[in-house]
C-alpha cells in the first residue's frame, strides 16, 4: 500500500470508530449539558454512587446491606445505580422513590452480572468460547439481554474480556480463554448481543467491559491478588481485547481489584485516564469493582475513604461501587480542592450520556414491564438457542476404540457420578438471576434417547474424601457393558473466589475413575467443569473423553445429542489444558528461550520430572469425522494483503463442521514475537468427501505489534505462517514482508 492509500485507510477506520460512537450519542450532549447545569456538587457525587440492592449479595456486604441509608440515600439522590436488584416489581419500586422523591428525578441506572443468562442460562463464557462460532456467541448474549431487560435490569458486568493463562484462577470460567485475538473477536460478539444495534430499545443493555486491567495475570491464579506484569505483555496481551470493544461501542469499563505497578487499578491513572479515556477515547463510563476503592486502604495505597475519594476519582473512576467512598467524602475533596470539580463533572456527564443513550429520562420505567417479564423469560426460543449455544461448547478429547458416538440401541450401560443426576451445578457460577434445580441433568438427557441404563452416584464432587458409594458403583460396572461417568468440578468450584492449587479431579472421584477403570475399561468419561483440568491420568487410559463445561439450562439435552451422534461434536479448546498444575502458567503462543526446544544435553529450559508439552493444546477438539489438510499457498504479492489458501477435505463417514486456525509467527523481530499466534479462524460445515478452499488475509493489522511503550509497529523481515486443525498439527509456509 502507497503512503496515500494507507492514510485514506486510516482516516475511513477513524470515521467508522466515530461514526459508531457517535451514532450512539446522537443529539444527547447538549440535554446532558443542562441537566449538569441544574446539579448541586451533592448531586453530582449521588450519579457517581452505586449501592447493592438488598437481597443478592456479590462481594463482602454487612448483613442488612444498609438499608437503612441507602433508602435515605436513594430519597436524597445520593445514588446514581443500583446493582442486583432482582424483578420488574422491584425496579420499579426504587425507580419510583427516586423519580418521586429528588429534586432532579434523574433515573437510577440498573446493573446486574448477566454473565452467562438471566434466567436461561447458557453456558459459561468459557466453554461458548469453544464453539469459536461467533454468531452463536452474538446470539446467546442477545438472549441474556432479552431477558434481563424484560426483569427491569439496564446493564450488564459484561463480557469480562481478561486474558488469562493460570487455569488455577477460578475466573477462567468467565472469559474467552487464553487468546488475545480471539478473545477480542469473542468480546466483539458479546457486546453486540448485548448492546444491539440501538442501546435506546427496550431489550438491549449496556455491556461493560471488565476488569481493567490485568486482573488474568494476578500472581499464582490466587483472586484478588497482587500482578506484576510487563507493558510489553500489558500492550499485546492485555490490551487489545478491552480497545476492541471499546472501539466496537461498549458503553461501560469496569476497573479492577489487583494492583498495576505499585497503583491499584481504582486509581490508576496510567489505565483509566492515559489509556482509556485519552488515547482510546472511551466517552462512556468507568465503574470500580465492589469495594475496590476502599480496598485501597487494605492495599496500603490509601489512608482512609478519604483519600481513597480523591485518588479514585483523580484517577479515573467514575462510578463507586459499594465504597461508600464518593458519598461520604467526595464534595469534601472537591470543596478542599484535592478533587478538580472538572473531573466530576466529566464523570457525571459520562453516566448521564449512558442514561441518555439508554433512554432512561425519555422513560424511566421502559424496562419496568411485567407482562413483558412473563412473555420473555424462558422463551421457548431462548430455550433451543441456549441449547444451540451448549452443543456448539462441547469439545471431544478423546474417542478412541470409537465408543462415541453411542448406539441408541445399546444396552447395559451403567452411569457414574454425582454430577449426572445434578440439576443445579450444571448452570455453572453466575446464575443469581436463576431458578435453583433448573438444568436439564445428564440423566434427563440421556433417558431420552436410551432408557437401558443404571444410575450409581459413586462420590460427591466435592473436596471431601467420600469412599461408601464407591462398591455399588463398581458392582454396576462390572455387570455393564460400557459405563459412562460424569465427574468433575461443581459450579462453585470455579467462579470468583474459587482460586484452586491443583488442577485434578476434586475429591474421590479420581479414585472412583480409577476403581471402575479397574473392572471396566469401556468407559465414557464426561467432564463437567469451570476451568482446564489436569486429567492426566484419564487421557492415558480412558479411551473417551468429552468435554462438557457448565453447559447451562439444557446441559444434558446438549450432552445427550453429542453422546448419541444428533450433533457431531466441533468445540476447541480456548485454553491449554495442562498435564500437571506445575506447569501453569501454560499458553501456546510463549516465546522461545535462548535454549529452544529439545537439546540433546542437561542445560535446556525443561521439567525434569514432567514433559513441557501440554495435554491438549490450545484450539484443539475432534470430531465424529476426520478432516484432511492440504495444498497450503502463500501469496504475498500484495505485502498489506497477504492472501493464505489451504484445502480441508472431510475425510471420514459423517458430516462435521470444522475450525481452521491461522497462525503466524514474525520470525526475527525488534521485540521478541511469540512461536506462533492465532490471527484468524473459520468454522465451517463439510460433508462426507467435500472440501473446501479456505482462505485468509493477513493484513498489517495482523502482522504487527505494540511495543512496550505501546507503538503499533509493523516490521520487515521472514513471517512463518502456519495453518490447521489445532495449534499443533499444522501445515507450514511463510513469506518475507520487505
Ligand atoms: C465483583 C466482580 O469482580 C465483578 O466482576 C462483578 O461484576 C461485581 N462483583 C458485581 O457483582
Amino acid at each position: 500500500m502507497n503512503k496515500t492509500s494507507k492514510l485514506i485507510t486510516v482516516f475511513i477506520i477513524f470515521l467508522a470508530i466515530c461514526g459508531n460512537i457517535q451514532a450512539q450519542n446522537k443529539g444527547f450532549e447538549s440535554r446532558i449539558d443542562s441537566v449538569l447545569k441544574l446539579m448541586t456538587l451533592e448531586e453530582k457525587v449521588g450519579q457517581m454512587n452505586q449501592y447493592n440492592g438488598f437481597w443478592e449479595v456479590t462481594g463482602p456486604a454487612p448483613k442488612d446491606g444498609n438499608a437503612k441509608m441507602k433508602y435515605e440515600h436513594l430519597k436524597k439522590g445520593l445514588v446514581g445505580s443500583m446493582l442486583n436488584v432482582k424483578g420488574t416489581a422491584e425496579v420499579r419500586k426504587l425507580q419510583e422513590l427516586v423519580m418521586k422523591e429528588t429534586r432532579l428525578k434523574i433515573p437510577l441506572i440498573f446493573g446486574f452480572d448477566v454473565i452467562h443468562g438471566y434466567k436461561t442460562i447458557s453456558p459459561i463464557p468459557l466453554a461458548e468460547s469453544a464453539s469459536w462460532d461467533l454468531e452463536a456467541i452474538e446470539k446467546s448474549a442477545r438472549i441474556a439481554a432479552i431477558e434481563a431487560a424484560a426483569v427491569g435490569i439496564n446493564w450488564t458486568f459484561a463480557p469480562m474480556v481478561d486474558i488469562s493463562r493460570d487455569a488455577r484462577w477460578g475466573r477462567v470460567m468467565e472469559g474467552a480463554g487464553e487468546d488475545t485475538y480471539l478473545g477480542s473477536k469473542i468480546g466483539i460478539a458479546r457486546v453486540k448481543g448485548f448492546q444491539g444495534n440501538d442501546l435506546s430499545s427496550n431489550n438491549t443493555i449496556a455491556a461493560c467491559a471488565k476488569h481493567f486491567a490485568a486482573y488474568g495475570f494476578i500472581e499464582a491464579g490466587r483472586d484478588y491478588n497482587t500482578v506484576d506484569i510487563g507493558t510489553y505483555t500489558l500492550h499485546n496481551v492485555v490490551f487489545p481485547p478491552f480497545k476492541a470493544i471499546i472501539e466496537s461501542g461498549v458503553r461501560t469499563v469496569m476497573n479492577s481489584f489487583n494492583v498495576l505497578n505499585g497503583v491499584p487499578a481504582t486509581a490508576n491513572k496510567f489505565l483509566q485516564r492515559e489509556i482509556l479515556k485519552d488515547k482510546w477515547k472511551f466517552d462512556g463510563f468507568i465503574i470500580s469493582d465492589w469495594s475496590s476503592g476502599a480496598e485501597m486502604i487494605n492495599h496500603g495505597f490509601a489512608a482512609n475513604l478519604k483519600e481513597v475519594a480523591e485518588t479514585s476519582a483523580n484517577g479515573g473512576s467514575d462510578m463507586d461501587m459499594e465504597s461508600l467512598a464518593y458519598v461520604s467524602h467526595l464534595k469534601e475533596a472537591v470543596e478542599n480542592g484535592k478533587v478538580d470539580i472538572k473531573l466530576v463533572d466529566d464523570a457525571v456527564k459520562r453516566i448521564l450520556r449512558v442514561k441518555f443513550e439508554l433512554g432512561l429520562f425519555d422513560d424511566p420505567y421502559k424496562y419496568c414491564d411485567e407482562k413483558r417479564e412473563k412473555e420473555l423469560i424462558r422463551h421457548p426460543d431462548h430455550i433451543a438457542g441456549v441449547l444451540d449455544m451448549a452443543k456448539k461448547s462441547i469439545v471431544l478429547l478423546k474417542n478412541d476404540k470409537q465408543l462415541l458416538p453411542l448406539k441408541k440401541t445399546q444396552d447395559k450401560i451403567a452411569i457414574i457420578g454425582a454430577l449426572a443426576e445434578d440439576k443445579d451445578h450444571p448452570l455453572g457460577s453466575w446464575v443469581i438471576g436463576a431458578d435453583k434445580g433448573t438444568a436439564v441433568s445428564v440423566l434427563e438427557g440421556f433417558k431420552k434417547y436410551n432408557n437401558n441404563f443404571k444410575f450409581a452416584k459413586g462420590a460427591n464432587s466435592t473436596f471431601e474424601q467420600d469412599e461408601k458409594g464407591f462398591a455399588e458403583a463398581v458392582a454396576l460396572a462390572k455387570k455393564s457393558e460400557i459405563v459412562v461417568m460424569v465427574l468433575g468440578e461443581g459450579a462453585d468450584q470455579s467462579g470468583e473466589a474459587r482460586s484452586r492449587t491443583t488442577l485434578d479431579l476434586p475429591g474421590s472421584q479420581q479414585k472412583l475413575l480409577e476403581a471402575v477403570y479397574a473392572v471396566n475399561k469401556n468407559i465414557v468419561l464426561v467432564l463437567m467443569n469451570g476451568r482446564p483440568l489436569a486429567i492426566t491420568w484419564a487421557d492415558k487410559n480412558i479411551p473417551c473423553i468429552l468435554e462438557s463445561w457448565h453447559l447451562g439450562t439444557e446441559s444434558g439435552n446438549a450432552i445427550a445429542q453429542v453422546l448419541f451422534g444428533d450433533y457431531n461434536p466441533s468445540g476447541k479448546l480456548t485454553m491449554t489444558f495442562p498435564r500437571n498444575v506445575g506447569q501453569v502458567p501454560i499458553y501456546y503462543n510463549y516465546f522461545n528461550t535462548g535454549r529452544g526446544d529439545y537439546q540433546p544435553h542437561r542445560y535446556w529450559s525443561h521439567y525434569i520430572d514432567e514433559s513441557n508439552a501440554p495435554l491438549y493444546p490450545f484450539g484443539y477438539g475432534l470430531s465424529y469425522t476426520q478432516f484432511e489438510y492440504s495444498n497450503l499457498q502463500i501469496d504475498a504479492s500484495n505485502q498489506s494483503a497477504v492472501k493464505v489458501q489451504v484445502t480441508v477435505k472431510n475425510i471420514g463417514k459423517l458430516a462435521g463442521e470444522e475450525v481452521t486456525q491461522l497462525y503466524i509467527r514474525d520470525k526475527f523481530a525488534s521485540f521478541v514475537r511469540p512461536v506462533k499466534e492465532l490471527k484468524g479462524f473459520k468454522k465451517f460445515a463439510l460433508a462426507p468427501n467435500e472440501s473446501k478452499v479456505i482462505d485468509f488475509v493477513l493484513t498489517e493489522a495482523e502482522l504487527g505489534f505494540y511495543t512496550d511503550k505501546g507503538d503499533f509497529i509493523v516490521e520487515a523481515g521472514e513471517f512463518e505462517v502456519m495453518v490447521g486443525t489445532d495449534s499443533q498439527k499444522l501445515l507450514k509456509g511463510g513469506f518475507v514482508r520487505k
